[in-house]
């Protein structure tokens, strides 16, 4: 009980024998308890270590307790754990300054924080709404935004859209990477289209650049708001800042979270310039947005990231995989840099119970065929091999 503290000791054995567990049971864990992390691994309360292919659900950019981003953060949080954004804080303009810095070849001038993709999401919709005077957007089928009012609105998932019905944004739903189609639709009275430039949740799908490039100018033709949806995508995981750059387009918001910060929440939306002019003091707010840990958190992260050249160990690990996986039950490996589906049919989920078997943790995803590997950048080349060779004993029978 050392890890208990004091007071709870004392109520510990009443509060056991209650059926309902303390945390509510919303996800389905992993089937053991994690008590650390460290680069690409996480250790269980046995002492188990598993190479950490999910990386937390493509946060642990820098890897677990990256020594970098921890004395970051114990540094700030001698100095000054919170002050809110009423507060004039150097660490959070820095936080700024150098995202905007790291964003550069994606067009955005100015960053809002927050504290997850979905706010950040959400307030990327609600300032379109508000700047173009219109209500609907677009979204694609296939897409996940989160679970706030306005990103539930646009992601393709009938569990968030129950209940809700009236109450959800109108939402025009466009097939993903479908040129074709994209050019027959009228934006005329869409506020914004929000895309994830790989679609994560819904399998690694992917679309190519010119069908990014052909939404910006649709967008750019009748005053739509374009958002890249950076949530996974970003923070270096596919070899480039953001995958804005990775295509080559220019949206007029781009939101990111998840690996930020290395595991501190945070969510960031990026905008241009021209957005950023229109926006008033007022208009966004959040009380813990770009706080110190997080703002410290995210300048460490940052310089891991440049420092260790992970951008490139990214692709680079992507190329390994690629090569590696051929001649397995894997039959195609889909998305770019460190953001990987592994298609593997109606074995993908037998794959998945084989490889968490031999201390691999991977991610599924809604397609049943594809598992996700989203890592830690600075994943090692022992977790490569053990990936690899765990996957073709697969096929073996093993
Ligand atoms: C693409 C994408 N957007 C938004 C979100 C929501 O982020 P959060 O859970 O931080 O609210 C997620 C979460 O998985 C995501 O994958």
């Amino acid at each position: 009980m050392s890890g208990i503290p004091h007071f709870m000791q004392t109520y510990a054995p009443a509060m056991t024998s209650i059926l309902q567990p303390a945390l509510l049971p919303t996800y389905a864990p992993f089937p053991f308890t994690l008590a650390s992390g460290a680069g690409d691994r996480v250790f269980t309360t046995d002492g188990e270590a598993y190479w950490d292919f999910y990386g937390g659900h493509c946060v642990a950019s820098t890897g677990h307790s990256h020594p970098a981003v921890v004395a970051a953060l114990a540094a700030q949080a001698a100095e000054l754990i919170f002050y809110s954004t009423a507060g004039e804080l150097r660490v959070r303009n820095e936080a700024a300054e150098a995202l905007v810095a790291f964003a550069q070849g994606s067009g955005t001038a100015s960053v809002f924080f927050c504290n997850s993709g979905a706010e950040a999401n959400e307030n990327a919709l609600l300032l379109a709404a508000k700047l173009t005077g219109r209500t609907s957007f677009a979204a694609f089928q296939g897409g996940w935004h989160g679970r706030t009012l306005l990103a539930r609105s646009v992601s393709d998932d009938p569990k968030l859209h129950a209940g809700l019905k009236e109450r959800l944004a109108p939402t025009a739903w466009l097939p993903f990477g479908d040129e074709a189609i994209l050019q027959s639709v009228d934006f005329t009275g869409t506020a914004a289209v929000i895309v994830e430039p790989i679609q994560s949740m819904s399998g690694i799908r992917t679309a190519p650049a010119s069908f990014f490039r052909a939404l910006r100018e649709k967008c750019t033709a009748s005053g739509t708001l374009l958002i890249f949806d950076e949530v996974q995508t970003g923070v270096g995981r596919l070899g480039k800042p953001f995958a804005a750059e990775f295509y080559g387009v220019r949206p007029d918001f781009i939101t990111s979270a998840k690996g930020l910060a290395s595991g501190v929440p945070i969510g960031a939306l990026l905008m241009t310039a021209d957005i950023a002019a229109q926006v008033k003091a007022g208009d966004l707010g959040s009380t813990f947005g770009g706080g110190p840990l997080a703002a410290a958190a995210l300048l460490a992260t940052l310089q891991v990231i440049q420092d260790e050249g992970l951008m490139a160990r990214a692709t680079a690990c992507a190329a390994r995989l690629r090569e590696g996986l051929q001649g397995s039950v894997v039959s195609k490996v889909r998305g770019e840099g460190l953001l990987l589906g592994l298609e593997a049919g109606a074995e993908a989920a037998a794959l998945k119970r084989h490889l968490e078997h031999r201390h691999i943790l991977v991610g599924a995803s809604t397609d049943p065929a594809v598992l996700r590997l989203m890592p830690p950048l600075n994943l090692s080349d022992a977790a490569l091999d053990a990936l690899l060779t765990a996957t073709h004993a697969f096929r073996k029978g093993h």
